[in-house]
């Protein structure tokens, strides 16, 4: 499936789906289509016996889903990518897939708030266990995994707490025990971060975020390290239905063109405005894994190429200076999502964690004070003279 072309990054990003267009087209067409002629009989039931690469149907499959598709599993490093409508498409189509009832998953605590939400509620009612837990304790991962563990799911950097876990050191114990080891690579994309070249068995993103990163889709995609893999997650996606629109590839393929440039000046913005927080006076704590205060510095530095764009952060005074701060900006919008050319702020606590219980949220570090920020490519300036001003107000 994905070969490994012999280019750098930046060059994938621009070629890494192309295949030749008969009519030259410079950019993957859009085969706005459901389904999908045959030539005869005798071609279609090779199409649906496997024999052939037709196309069938398009939630089946798709040549601009397809060229993503390529594009995205050469990027990670692995043997096929699975597209999906979202990136909770991508999360549900790995738990089915991969679990039945009787089965328990061990967790990182502070993932994605609905991705715990669907674990915790409707797999729990086909019978699925789950343990939610700090998984920067790789001890702790140890004592969690049971006779019937099977799988181990980490999202590094954790969302909205940055904290990171070792993938490799993770995945080498969960491999003892013949678990799976699924990585939400989200926050980082394949340009900051590649688990499956760490011990991961399956990687996914939303790629609503850095992907596509222009806040105009809404877009997840699989990538499984091997063949056997593939065959055990494309069916569980086709089958519920979680597949991709054509017209969503082809916004995701022109977005992840230009993904490390993005990254390149998000990240510095980053860096900027968390040296900035970090020094304010009204600042109690800042996350980011760029600065050295970052209990895991080290480990960002060996796991990640470049520690992002995203940065956690809390007030002195918490929830109620956080809401004036968030109540004020105007630069950064007041929205949920990440990883576009703008800067979002946003409280997980009310808003994309709030359907945890508040002591779950607690044990996973979100405090009720705590503000998420994405930071955009805008000029820094702009983005630190915003905060300052709303800063001023509390
Ligand atoms: C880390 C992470 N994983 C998964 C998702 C779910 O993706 P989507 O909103 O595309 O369904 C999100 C969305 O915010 C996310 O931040």
């Amino acid at each position: 499936m994905a070969k490994n072309e012999n280019l750098g990054f930046d060059s994938l990003l621009i070629h890494g789906g192309m295949g030749v267009d008969p009519m030259g087209s410079a950019t993957v067409p859009i085969y706005q289509t459901s389904t999908f002629a045959f030539e005869n009989v005798d071609e279609g039931a090779k199409c649906f016996a496997g024999e052939s690469n037709g196309f069938i149907y398009t939630r089946i499959g798709n040549p601009t889903i397809s060229a993503l598709e390529k594009q995205v599993a050469i990027l990670e490093n692995g043997y096929g990518g699975i597209a999906t409508a979202s990136g909770m498409g991508a999360v549900s189509s790995i738990y089915m897939a991969f679990l039945q009832s009787g089965d328990h998953i061990v967790s990182t605590d502070a993932v994605y708030g609905p991705s715990r939400v669907i674990m915790e509620t409707y797999f729990k009612r086909f019978g699925v266990e789950s343990t939610y837990l700090n998984t920067a304790d790789l001890n702790a991962i140890k004592a969690a995994i049971k006779p019937n563990t099977k799988m181990l799911y980490l999202e590094t950097p954790t969302n909205p707490t940055m904290a990171l876990t070792d993938i490799k050191a993770a995945s080498e114990i969960a491999h003892q025990h013949n678990l799976v080891v699924v990585v939400d690579n989200t926050f980082c994309s394949p340009y900051l971060q590649r688990p499956l070249d760490l011990g991961a068995d399956v990687v996914f993103h939303s790629m609503t975020k850095f992907l596509n990163g222009h806040a105009d889709i809404v877009a997840g995609i699989i990538v499984t390290k091997t063949q056997e893999l593939y065959k055990i997650v494309r069916p569980a996606m086709v089958n519920m239905g979680c597949n991709m629109d054509p017209h969503q590839a082809y916004m995701v393929l022109r977005g992840i063109k230009t993904l490390s440039i993005r990254i390149d000046r998000a990240q510095e913005n980053a860096m900027k405005v968390a040296d900035y927080l970090e020094k304010h006076p009204k600042v109690e704590w800042v996350k980011y894994p760029g600065l050295k205060s970052h209990p895991q510095y080290e480990l960002a530095q060996k796991q990640m190429k470049g520690p992002g764009a995203m940065i956690s952060f809390e007030l002195k005074g918490g929830l109620k200076a956080g809401k004036v701060l968030m109540d004020n900006v105007k630069l950064a919008l007041l929205a949920v999502s990440l990883g576009g050319v703008e800067t979002l702020i946003q409280h997980p606590a009310s808003m994309t964690h709030s359907k945890m219980t508040p002591d779950a949220r607690l044990k996973a570090n979100i405090t009720d004070g705590l503000v998420r920020f994405s930071v955009g490519i805008e000029n820094v300036e702009d983005i630190i003279a915003d905060l300052d001003q709303a800063l001023a107000k509390i």
